[in-house]
């Protein structure tokens, strides 16, 4: 199977990599791709977000398989464009997307679906807001409605500034805070049925001990020891198949993988938001442990014909990830620094790119706020954390962070 793979981050790294060890995919490329990803499949420079040209693209590679990676290409309609060239892909069309990409359109399909989630109201006006924030009290949740890539949340006890935020914003929607270990759950959809993958947990403040602004996510790992037996299979039942079911009784049919953000509150797991993608870093770690041939698992998403496939197999032990953020991420980061250090192997470790390029001589430097995503596996959480941090520890790059307690707790 030819396999184009969309987008240019660590998820599309983890997903080349997999996708790479699946004996099924005979070509793979990736548009546009990092300096890791050009390591294991043939890149293509393209406007990501540019339906026509992606479609094009597929066309003249001849790719069987279409796997967009981000939201904004999917929300601007590449994964429709690329159907109605005749070529399979796995990604919702951009009225499905809208489950990520307006936050009032995912609280509306929940209402309907009977998905438990937080209280919620949208304002636009400083009126409005008040009221809501006095409604629900502290502490206060804001989101921007629109797409904001993890970052255009606050939650905060300081009114002042959750309605700073909410004036900074066209549209918000204030919630009720939902308290509760967080746990990001992704399930593969094919328009009429869904199979989960293995829960993670994903960290999305910046600093030590969760303090700090929110990022797209600091590190993750997988499996969660603490999380009730459960918890799958209740998701799915009270979350995912009612969302699916919902999105196809409203003619738009959820194909791709539909991703859970949940809170497990006393009165059980309530989703904190839905994405139209895979969650990065997460899917760094669910995709190591997973044994399943993930091209395969895909392309049944894509055509309908998830039903006819076996439950996806994991492989025993753990897999931590830990982000290398470039200075002053997530504010407008630093880029072009030389990363090194990517050479000296560890054992049971490996790095994948994010936000990294080639420079002028062929140099890996970083090109984003996420530059690296470390992992590393062992029999259990601990010993994936030991592996993950040793090679972090040999990564060289000027300003760089990265939290110290990704999984410490686990
Ligand atoms: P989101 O972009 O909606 O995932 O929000 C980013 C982060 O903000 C989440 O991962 C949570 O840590 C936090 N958050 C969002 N909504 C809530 C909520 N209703 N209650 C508590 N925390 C929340
Ligand atoms: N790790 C959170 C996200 O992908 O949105």
């Amino acid at each position: 199977m030819r396999v184009l793979v969309i987008g240019s981050g660590g998820r599309e790294h983890a997903l080349c990599r997999a996708l790479g060890l699946d004996p099924s995919v005979s070509e793979l490329h990736c548009a546009p791709g990092n300096a890791g990803i050009a390591a294991v499949a043939t890149v293509h420079p393209v406007v990501p977000t540019d339906p026509r040209a992606v479609a094009a693209l597929a066309t003249r590679l001849g790719a069987e398989l279409v796997v967009v990676g981000p939201e904004a290409p999917l929300v601007a309609g590449v994964a429709d464009a690329v159907r109605a060239a005749g070529i399979a892909c796995f990604g919702p069309s951009a009225q499905a997307a809208r489950i990520e990409g307006s936050k009032a359109f995912a609280k509306d399909v929940m209402t309907a679906a009977g998905v438990p989630t937080a209280g919620a109201r949208v304002c636009v006006t400083r009126q409005e807001a008040e009221a809501a924030l006095d409604a629900f009290g502290a502490p206060y949740v804001v989101k921007d409605d629109g797409l904001a890539a993890g970052k255009g949340v606050v939650v905060t006890s300081d009114r002042d500034e959750a309605l700073a935020h909410s004036a900074a914003c066209e549209r918000v929607v204030i919630e009720e805070y939902l308290d509760g270990p967080e746990v990001s759950l992704f399930a593969l959809c094919d328009g009429a049925t869904a199979v989960p993958l293995q829960p993670a947990q994903d960290f999305k403040r910046a600093y030590d001990g969760d303090e700090g602004p929110n990022t797209g996510g600091m590190g993750a790992y997988t499996p969660l020891p603490w999380a009730p037996q459960w918890l799958t299979e209740r998701v799915m039942d009270e979350v995912v198949l009612p969302t699916v079911r919902e999105l196809a009784r409203r003619g738009t049919p959820y194909a791709g993988v539909l991703y859970a953000g949940l809170a497990l509150t006393s009165s059980g797991p309530r989703v904190i938001e839905f994405n139209a993608r895979f969650g990065d870093p997460e899917t760094q770690v669910v995709l190591d442990r997973l044994e399943t041939p993930l091209a395969g698992l895909l392309y049944a998403c894509a055509t309908g014909t998830l039903a006819d496939e076996p439950a996806p197999r994991y492989r025993d032990g753990a897999a931590v990830t830990v982000v290398v953020a470039a200075e002053n991420y997530p504010g407008d980061p630093v880029k072009g620094d030389r990363v090194e250090g990517l050479s000296t192997p560890v054992k049971d470790a490996y790095v994948i790119h994010a936000g990294t390029a080639f420079d002028a001589e062929g140099r890996v430097v970083s090109a984003g706020g996420r530059v690296l995503s470390v992992v590393g596996t062992g029999p259990d959480v601990a010993a994936a954390r030991a592996a993950a941090y040793a090679l972090v520890d040999r990564v060289r790059l000027r300003g760089s962070h990265h939290r110290s307690d990704i999984a410490a707790r686990a």
